[in-house]
Parts: structure tokens; C-alpha cells; sequence
């Protein structure tokens, strides 16, 4: 019997069903592999055990998950697809066409998701009415994070607008300090411009270059200004940003190598795993500008044979979406709960500050989807993006050019 089929019968029955049966098996896919996030994912695995589950890892390296990608499709396509990857945004759906997505209607009726999750979350989990993907987190991608002490012996606070940034990281580069750690990765310098892009365009403008992939305002004097930005921030990274990981890029901000790091908050993933405490040894603070560009990890099931491997997918489905696990499994990776009902008592200072942009944004509009982490297009229409916004950090290619460039990679692409 398929998932699909057992979502039929009572949400309830499945439920009690994998703790009768005992011996859920599950291959996991995912890219959670620097110090917090190995942290963060070993708590599914250790509740996964406890539910009498057995797992299978299998770690792709790669931030961002782009490696991650290429593995899953090789698998899908070899017809040995993984029992639960980690995939989110647009490409639930992608997968979905392409029929291979197993139902865990059954598990999210049971618990009744459509309850505890955020209306706007919920729908990147459902595929024409069923539910495709259990949702893990909330990211926030727009965050800078600084080396407390480097800041006070300069003399800096935390920029609250683009020229304070281009000020304190001037003063930083005269005292011969980093000003921003960066790797040199095309996930990475997408996720420093949709930073940028957010704190000057706007939120509306934000949502119609990269939600609604708007040719006027792509193609916008403020556009040219994103690049302008840019390319006076590829002044303030070392000489060695070619190829770094994220996490090694943090360990600069960490050792007071590097005073800023713009990264989504699994950064803060990193600090914690360090032992690091916010607001002491290190500050975070939203990047310059209205908004909040979430990123909502969650894993989705693939059709497969075998009862043991499909109670392994609604043990896990059911775990994910628990509160236990995600109070601590986001402890540990430096989001906040995609549940609205747990608690953040136990939160530090930066999830509470996110929790309280979020709603504020929700209520204002300027909730937005990240689309350098996956969320706000599909594949073919970020990696568009993506490419000029590399093509144009790692070259001398003029604002004007890249405003082009960009405009030309979107219209090829659709
Ligand atoms: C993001 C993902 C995070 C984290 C990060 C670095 O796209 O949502 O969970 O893994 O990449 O790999």
C-alpha cells in the first residue's frame, strides 16, 4: 500500500500505525553538513531512533544544497530515488509534475498542520490539495552578523542603511581588518545581492523583480544602483573569497579575522555550535531596509515500495512538523519554529528579533520570499539571475552591462 492510499484511511490510524509496525526506514537526503548544521540534523536522527525508526544518511556537502540537487535528480532519474530529501520553495512543485512525490496528507491532517503553520508556508507545502513536503524551519536570509569586539575597538555599531555599511567598512579596511568575509560561491554572492536588492528597491520593488520578474523594474535605475553596491562591496573581501564555504567565511567574523558577514541565520548556527553567545561575542541585525526574505527548510517524500520505507516517511513527516523537534533542532540551527505555537522562551535575542520583523512584515506586506535560497522562482529563472549576479561580482562588467545581461538571462529563460 502507497502513501496515497493510505492517506485515504484515517490520519489518526497512520499515525499510530508507525509505532505499531516499528520498523520505519528512511534514506534521508540533505546538505546539513557544516558544525551547526550536523547539530541540528542529529536531533531528527536521534528522535527518528526513538520512534523505533533507522536511518540512513546521506550528507551531499555543498552550501545551499546546489550539489545536494544534482544528487537527488541522478537518483530520481536511476529510478533509486532517496525515501526524503531536503527541497523547498518552487521546486516541491517542480517535483511534483514530474509525479514522484509521495502524499503525506494522511500525517498532516492527523496534526493538523493547516492549523499550526503560517498560511503562506502551508501553500509551499501543498500540491494541487494534497500535502507534498513537511516544513522544518524558518530562515531569515537578510541578516548581517559582526564580530562584537572588532566593532567596539573601531569604534562601529551595527549599519543600519548601505552607506553606514561603505563607511564602517572603510574605517575597517584602514585598520587592515576584513570588513566582510565572503565566499566566493554563486549561492553566496546571490544571497549578498538579494540582501542589497531588498534594502534598495524595496519591498515592492523587491517583489516585482524577483517574485514577478517585472522587466521595468529589473531593468530600473534602482537595479543599476543593486549592481553599484555591488561592486563597491567586492572592494571590501579579501583576496581569498574565491571558493570558501559560508561556514569558514563565519569562522573569520568568529576569530575577528573579518568584522561583517551577510549570510541567512544558519550562521548563527555556526556561532552557537561555537560555543559564541549573541549580543556578547557576536551582534546580529537585519541588513539595511524593510523587509524580511524568508527561507523555509522541508523535506519532501518520494514514491517508494516497501511498507517499512513509508512508515519511515510519515514517522518522519510527523517528527519534523512536532514541537519537541522543533524547538530544539532550530535551537541548534539558528532559525525560528515554522510552528506559530511554540514557544521562544528558550530563544536568544536574534530569533526573537526575527519572530517579531516576521510578523510585523507579514502585517505590512514585505513577508517575501528568498530567491537565492529557492523560494520565490523556479530553477530555470533563479539560476538566470544567479549567473549574472556572478558573472558581474567576479568580473569588471559595468552596472549598466549587468542590468542587460540580467534582463536578457530572464527573457531566455522563460
Ligand atoms: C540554505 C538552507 C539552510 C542552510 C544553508 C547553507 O539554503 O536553507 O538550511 O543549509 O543553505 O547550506
Amino acid at each position: 500500500m502507497t502513501l496515497k492510499t493510505l492517506s485515504a484511511v484515517s490520519g489518526m490510524a497512520i499515525v499510530a500505525s508507525t509505532a505499531a509496525l516499528a520498523e520505519p526506514q528512511a534514506e534521508v537526503l540533505h546538505y546539513w553538513t557544516s558544525g551547526g548544521e550536523a547539530k541540528s540534523v542529529a536531533v531528527l536522527q536521534e528522535e527518528f531512533a526513538a520512534g523505533g525508526g533507522t536511518w540512513t544518511d546521506m550528507p551531499v556537502a555543498g552550501g545551499g544544497g546546489d550539489a545536494a540537487g544534482t544528487a537527488l535528480r541522478a537518483r530520481v532519474l536511476a529510478g533509486n530515488a532517496p525515501t526524503a530529501a531536503q527541497i523547498k520553495g518552487p521546486a516541491i512543485q517542480e517535483w511534483f509534475e514530474e509525479g514522484v512525490l509521495a502524499d503525506i496528507s494522511a500525517v498532516a491532517e492527523a496534526q493538523n498542520w493547516a492549523e499550526v503553520l503560517p498560511e503562506a508556508i502551508a501553500a509551499h507545502m501543498q500540491c494541487d490539495g494534497t500535502w507534498c513536503a513537511a516544513p522544518v524551519n524558518v530562515h531569515r536570509v537578510d541578516w548581517i552578523w559582526a564580530n562584537a569586539e572588532v566593532l567596539a575597538a573601531n569604534g562601529l555599531e551595527m549599519p543600519t542603511t548601505w552607506d553606514e555599511f561603505n563607511a564602517a567598512a572603510e574605517t575597517l579596511l584602514a585598520a587592515g581588518i576584513i570588513p566582510l568575509a565572503h565566499g566566493g560561491q554563486a549561492w553566496q554572492d546571490a544571497t549578498v545581492f538579494e540582501a542589497v536588492a531588498l534594502g534598495i528597491l524595496g519591498a515592492e520593488g523587491f517583489r516585482k523583480a524577483f517574485v514577478e520578474l517585472d522587466m521595468d523594474t529589473l531593468t530600473s535605475e534602482e537595479m543599476v544602483a543593486v549592481f553599484d553596491q555591488m561592486r563597491t562591496m567586492r572592494g571590501f573581501v579579501d583576496s581569498n573569497f574565491s571558493g570558501r564555504d559560508w561556514n569558514l567565511a563565519t569562522a573569520m567574523v568568529m576569530n575577528g579575522e573579518a568584522a561583517f558577514q551577510i549570510m541567512g541565520d544558519w550562521a548563527k548556527g555556526e556561532f552557537i555550535a561555537a560555543g559564541k553567545v549573541p549580543g556578547e561575542d557576536f551582534l546580529c541585525l537585519s541588513t539595511p531596509g524593510e523587509g524580511f526574505l524568508y527561507n523555509v527548510d522541508s523535506f519532501a517524500m518520494f514514491e517508494v515500495d516497501g511498507q517499512d520505507k513509508q512508515d519511515g516517511q510519515a514517522l518522519l513527516a510527523e517528527l519534523v512538523v512536532g514541537e519537541s523537534f522543533q524547538e530544539v533542532f532550530n535551537l541548534n540551527k539558528g532559525s525560528i519554529p515554522v510552528r506559530t505555537d511554540v514557544s521562544l522562551d528558550n530563544f536568544d535575542s536574534c530569533a526573537a528579533l526575527s519572530s517579531a520583523d516576521m510578523a510585523a512584515s507579514n502585517e505590512s506586506g514585505s513577508l517575501l520570499p528568498s530567491y537565492a535560497h529557492g523560494m520565490a522562482l523556479r530553477g530555470a529563472q533563479a539560476g538566470a539571475i544567479t549567473d549574472t549576479v556572478t558573472a558581474h561580482f567576479n568580473s569588471d562588467m559595468s552596472s549598466a552591462d549587468a542590468v542587460q545581461m540580467l534582463a536578457d538571462a530572464i527573457a531566455n529563460s522563460l
